[in-house]
C-alpha cells in the first residue's frame, strides 16, 4: 500500500490541545475505511519551526469518514503532532491506509469508553452504531474538560469524567463503568485506562473490544516495534478482543518505545 497525497481542506473541532482535520485524498485511494482503523499520515514538507524531530509517518485513527473525505484529531503531543496541528487549508499531506484491523460493530447493547485522543475512533464507531439504528452509551475521559474531544458530536447517551473535576464526574472515567449493563464494551485510549476496561469487562461477564494506541514506526507490518506477545499491533490490531489480551505478558505492562527500546510499565 502507498502513500497517497491528501488536501487539508478543512480545520474543526478545535481546543486548547488539538483539533481535527478533514483531508481530501486524490486518486489511489480505494478503501471506506471500518471503525478503529488507522492511517499512517506524514507530512511531505513540514511546516518550519518544529526541528528534525518530525516523524516520516505517525499513525491516526479515523475520526470520521464521508465519500472522498477522512477525519483525523490530533492531540499536540510532540513534534509531529505539533507540526500537523500547524498545517493549513490547502496543504498538502500523505496517507497510507486504511490500515489495521477496526472494531466489530456486533453489538445489541454497546458501551463506549474513551480516554483523551482515544475519542475520535469511537466517534467513528458511535455514529455507524447510530447507523445500524443502535443507541450507544459513550463514557468520554480527559485530564480537563478542555482535553476532552467529539462531545457533542456523539449519537446517543454521553457521560463525561475529568480528573481535575472541570466537568462531568470528577476522578476516572473507568468509575462510571459500574452503572452500566452492555454485552460490548469498546475502548480507546491510554493503556492503564484500558486494562481497568477490561478487567471490568472479565469481572462482568462482558465481551472487550480494545484498540491500543502503541507506538509505531511503520504501522504496515515490517519493523516490529508494535509487538505486543506475539502479536502486531498494526496489522493483528489495533483492536484487540478481550480473550487476546486477558492473558497477555506484556498488556498494560510493556511498552516499546522508538528504535525497540522496552520500557517496563508496571
Ligand atoms: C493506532 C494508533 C492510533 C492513534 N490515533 C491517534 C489519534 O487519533 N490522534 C492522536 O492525536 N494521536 C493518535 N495516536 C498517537 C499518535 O500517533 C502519537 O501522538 C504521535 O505518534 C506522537 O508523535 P509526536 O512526534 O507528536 O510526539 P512524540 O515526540 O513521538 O511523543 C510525545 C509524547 O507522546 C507520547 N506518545 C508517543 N506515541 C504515543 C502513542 N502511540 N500513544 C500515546 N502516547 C504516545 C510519547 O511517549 C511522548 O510522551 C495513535 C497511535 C496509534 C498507534
Ligand atoms: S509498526 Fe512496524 S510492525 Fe507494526
Amino acid at each position: 500500500m502507498r502513500p497517497v497525497a491528501a488536501e487539508l481542506t478543512e480545520i474543526d473541532n478545535r481546543t486548547s490541545v488539538g483539533h481535527s482535520l478533514w483531508l481530501t485524498p486524490r486518486s489511489g485511494w480505494e478503501e471506506q475505511p471500518e471503525p478503529g482503523q488507522f492511517v499512517m499520515v506524514s507530512l511531505p514538507h513540514p511546516p518550519t519551526g518544529f526541528g528534525q524531530e518530525v516523524c516520516d509517518a505517525v499513525p491516526m485513527s479515523v475520526a470520521g469518514w464521508e465519500p472522498g473525505r477522512l477525519r483525523l484529531t490530533v492531540k499536540n503531543l510532540g513534534p509531529t503532532s505539533a507540526a500537523l496541528l500547524a498545517c493549513k487549508p490547502s496543504d498538502m499531506l500523505a496517507v497510507t491506509g486504511p490500515l489495521g484491523r477496526g472494531f466489530s460493530l456486533k453489538a445489541t447493547q454497546p458501551l463506549l469508553m474513551g480516554g483523551g485522543v482515544g475519542a475520535p475512533p469511537l466517534l467513528f464507531l458511535a455514529q455507524r452504531l447510530a447507523a445500524q439504528g443502535m443507541e450507544p452509551v459513550t463514557l468520554l475521559g480527559g485530564a480537563t474538560d478542555d482535553e476532552i474531544f467529539h462531545c457533542d458530536e456523539f449519537p446517543g447517551t454521553v457521560e463525561i469524567a475529568t480528573d481535575d473535576g472541570s466537568a462531568g464526574h470528577h476522578g476516572y472515567v473507568t468509575d462510571l463503568l459500574d452503572n452500566h449493563n452492555p454485552d460490548v464494551l469498546y475502548s480507546c485510549g491510554p493503556e492503564p485506562m484500558l486494562v481497568k476496561g477490561l478487567e471490568w469487562a472479565l469481572a462482568n461477564d462482558v465481551r472487550a473490544e480494545l484498540c491500543l494506541e502503541r507506538y509505531m514506526a511503520c504501522g504496515v507490518g515490517l519493523c516490529g516495534v508494535c509487538t505486543i506477545d506475539s502479536k502486531l499491533v498494526c496489522q493483528d490490531g489495533p483492536v484487540l478482543g478481550s480473550e487476546q489480551l486477558e492473558h497477555s505478558m506484556e498488556f498494560g505492562k510493556v511498552v516499546r518505545e522508538a528504535g525497540g527500546i522496552v520500557r517496563h510499565t508496571a
